[in-house]
């Protein structure tokens, strides 16, 4: 048995840990604070607490609020141009997905030269940056705790993946109350991106003795408590139990990778513009179903069980279709909309498959699948989204 497993992520973990910000940096010798974030949390009031703790720990505080869902590459160099000038000990990010990766893309450039293109691919990252803080306020993306930062390449209209060394952030303060007060439909998008990384993590060529041990439990802490945060935001138990599995589910991606869903997703935000999490739920039962065929009998017994199903002398092929309807059927529950209505384009399809088939998560995908398969697969969700309009 060989593998290799990485957590270079310092994380606490549970209510009050956002609390310990303004004393991590301290204790680290923080004085100049670059702090980045987006409109929808400053006006939550997710930064005021933060910002009064760093202020009265006497930091000097210089804010970039700006960043935008799909994290796009022309906000991440004005970022940049403003962290340079300020010249800060540390960045923090408090946000989703979008701003934390702002975060280490802006990081990044701190300590290595322009265009952020050039480091799009794994381990292409030459020099550490400063100490980088994530303060996560969704479940979803796990960035706070994962080697990637996922930017949009606005020009090319596709997603950058720039995965591994000198990437991850130093420390994440993860507290489950900043999830508190998440609209259902954020909560539902970002739950769903979560657990398609722990399934697809699960059932990646590159999944390992240790990733495998992890992803069935952050299958199952998703899947059993995304109704409940969906239906009564305030419900914190299922709240900390999703963020849990979230963290889970980024350990497991971090090492073992990602699959289809994500490499179909992607293209639906680097052409169509829909937002990660929203692109990942449209296309997961089905294309979930796709890979499960090329999957080992014991693991799709694991995850149907992980979901709550019945296994017991069922075949695999019908636990492949109780595997789609209870993800359809979960999809329906939390309201994801069809890829249409999400905003994907049928005219992108030949653009997106082409792109799909290049993506950083193809290669440890375990059914490959040709570009006109791939394009088979977006007509079958278009066709699908015709039938319930
Ligand atoms: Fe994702």
């Amino acid at each position: 048995m060989q593998f290799m497993f990485t957590m270079p992520t310092l994380a606490q973990f549970g209510r009050g840990a956002a609390g310990r910000l303004a004393p991590v940096l301290l204790e680290n010798g923080v004085k100049r604070v670059f702090l980045v974030s987006d409109p929808g949390v400053q006006a939550a009031g997710l930064l005021d607490a933060p910002l009064r703790a760093l202020r009265e720990a006497g930091q000097t505080v210089l804010c970039f609020t700006e960043t935008l869902p799909n994290a796009p590459d022309y906000q991440v160099d004005a970022a940049a141009a403003e962290a340079r000038e300020f010249r800060p000990d540390a960045v923090v990010a408090v946000g989703g997905g979008s701003s934390i990766d702002t975060a280490k893309a802006v990081n990044i450039l701190l300590a290595n030269p322009d265009p952020l293109r050039r480091y799009d691919g794994v381990n292409l990252v030459p020099a550490p940056g400063r100490m980088l803080v994530a303060v996560p306020t969704t479940a979803g993306t796990s960035s706070e705790c994962t080697v990637v930062a996922v930017i949009s390449d606005e020009k090319q209209a596709k997603k950058m993946v720039i995965f591994g060394k000198n990437v991850a952030p130093s420390i994440a303060l993860i507290d489950p109350a900043l999830t508190d007060g998440l609209p259902p439909h954020l909560t539902a998008h970002t739950g769903m991106d979560a657990l398609t990384h722990a399934l697809e993590a699960y059932i990646s060529l590159a999944a390992s003795p240790a990733t495998d041990a992890i992803a069935p439990e952050a299958v199952a802490l998703i899947a059993a408590n995304l109704p409940a945060a969906y239906a009564d935001g305030s419900d914190t138990a299922a709240r900390d139990n999703i963020m849990l599995g979230c963290q889970l589910a980024g350990i497991c991606f971090s090492n073992a990778g990602l699959g289809l869903v994500h490499s179909l997703a992607q293209p639906l935000g680097g052409r169509c513009h829909v937002p990660h999490g929203l692109a990942n739920a449209v296309c997961l039962p089905h294309v979930l179903a796709f890979n499960l065929q090329a999957v080992p009998e014991h693991k799709i017994v694991r995850i149907a069980r992980a979901l709550g199903l019945e296994t017991q002398d069922a075949k695999v092929a019908d636990l492949i279709a109780d595997i789609r309807l209870c993800l359809e059927k979960l999809a329906r529950t939390l309201h994801i909309p069809s890829i249409t209505e999400a905003g994907g384009r049928r005219e992108a399809v030949p653009a997106m498959s082409e792109d799909a088939l290049k993506e950083l998560s193809t290669p440890t995908t375990p059914r490959k699948a040709t570009t006109q398969e791939i394009a088979a697969l977006y007509e079958d969700l278009f066709m699908q989204a015709e039938h319930t309009a």
